[in-house]
């Protein structure tokens, strides 16, 4: 979205899995790109395809009964065009990944910090007493209290939260240009969630690195990401910066997202609302345009066109793909923001001193292997 060379580019991804009920369309032609130092949101409800385009980033979805098409271009090299060995150097090192479930990447045979520092003696030719050293700086950094008795705990002697965090100091013990955190707050209460994304964010800027988070949540993204693009039947439907997606929302998919973010309400009584329906099969889309079902602003030729991502007019940063005019859509934006906690949605809009740094964490002392 800027001039300068991005760090990854996706191009018109398309991710196919060819299975005995049909052929899943996962990821149907997504492009993005990504800076160093900024952090995209990926937004969706689930099953939109969100995971699929993360894990084929890493190779983690090649298999007999997938087709991958398009392009993945990681500092100058197509990832897609990697053998399973190249792409193994850099999984871990220039490119990590945070799943939801910390024990997918937490053996619980092993400690964790033999596991930290498995994953330097990896990829790093250090001793094994200082690849011990970085796990104990690794789990200081992340904010684990205690870390020199921590490291000789398995992870069932972790908290739920504890563990997130030590799945982030995996990730990023090797220092990734590109970290991909895929739902990484999802299992943890609200306060632990909010320390998580805060360490993210605090993570960035001492690292520098890229953030794509992934998450169903959009209220989660709206503290952290630089911009945002939402998912919907393994699509992008709308893309822009976090600014404007918050402010001047153009897709009608976006705006029940954004009505279903618990923070907006006014009032603990008053009920979330969720979107009507529920997402569609992505092995028989809809026709037309794929949300046409349930969307309240349907006309019966968006049953049969399938609306292209466009640019928005005067928004070079902002795509939409709907076939309501753009008059249209500003207009029952507006009235929409006008019924609904427009005072929230403000306060979204404009990042708010919650967007500091977490300050409870310990600073790092230096990175090195
Ligand atoms: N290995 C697979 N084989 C067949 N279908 C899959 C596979 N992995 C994911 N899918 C399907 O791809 C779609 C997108 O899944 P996913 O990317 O996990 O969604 P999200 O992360 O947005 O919740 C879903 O319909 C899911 O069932
Ligand atoms: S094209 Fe029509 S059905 Fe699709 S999102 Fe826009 S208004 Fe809704
Ligand atoms: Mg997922």
């Amino acid at each position: 979205m800027s001039p300068s060379t991005p760090l990854l580019s996706v191009e018109n991804l398309r991710v196919e899995f060819a299975t005995d009920d049909g052929i899943v369309h996962a990821v149907d032609g997504i492009s993005y790109s990504i800076e160093a130092g900024r952090t995209l949101g990926i937004v969706g409800e689930s099953g939109s395809g969100k995971s699929v385009s993360a894990l084929t980033t890493l190779g983690l979805t090649r298999s007999s009964i997938t087709t991958i098409q398009g392009r993945i271009v990681f500092e100058g090299r197509d990832l897609l065009t990697l053998s399973e060995e190249e792409l193994r150097q850099i999984r871990g090192d220039d490119i990590a990944m945070v799943f939801q479930d910390p024990l997918s990447s937490l053996h619980p045979f092993y400690k964790v910090g033999s596991q930290l520092s498995e994953a330097v003696l990896a990829h790093r030719q250090v001793s094994k007493a200082a690849a011990r050293d970085r796990a104990i700086d690794l789990l200081e950094l992340v904010g684990i209290p205690d870390p020199h008795r921590r490291v000789d705990q398995y992870p069932h002697e972790f908290s739920g939260g504890m563990r997130q965090r030590a799945m982030i100091a995996m990730a990023l013990i090797n220092e990734p240009k590109l970290l991909i955190a895929d739902e990484p707050t999802t299992a943890l209460d609200v306060t632990v969630q909010a320390q998580i994304l805060a360490l993210l964010a605090d993570l960035q800027r001492r690292l520098g690195m890229a953030i794509v988070i992934i998450t169903h949540d959009l209220g989660v993204v709206a503290e952290v990401a630089d911009e945002i693009a939402v998912m919907y039947a393994g699509r992008i439907v709308e893309h822009a910066t976090a600014a404007r997606l918050f402010s001047a929302p153009q897709h009608p998919y976006t705006w029940g997202l954004l009505k279903s973010i618990p923070r907006l309400t006014t009032s603990r009584d008053e009920e979330l609302e969720p979107i009507a329906g529920r997402p569609p099969s992505l092995i028989n889309r809809p026709s037309g345009c794929h949300f046409h079902p349930r969307c309240p602003y349907v006309r019966d030729a968006h049953k049969r066109i399938d609306p292209r991502l466009l640019p928005v007019p005067d928004e070079p940063d902002h795509q939409v793909a709907c076939s309501l005019t753009p008059s249209e859509r500003v207009e029952t934006w507006g009235s929409l923001k006008a019924g609904q906690a427009s005072a929230d949605l403000r306060a979204l809009a404009e990042p708010s001193s919650a967007a500091q740094p977490f300050q409870a964490f310990p600073r790092a002392q230096g990175g090195g292997a």
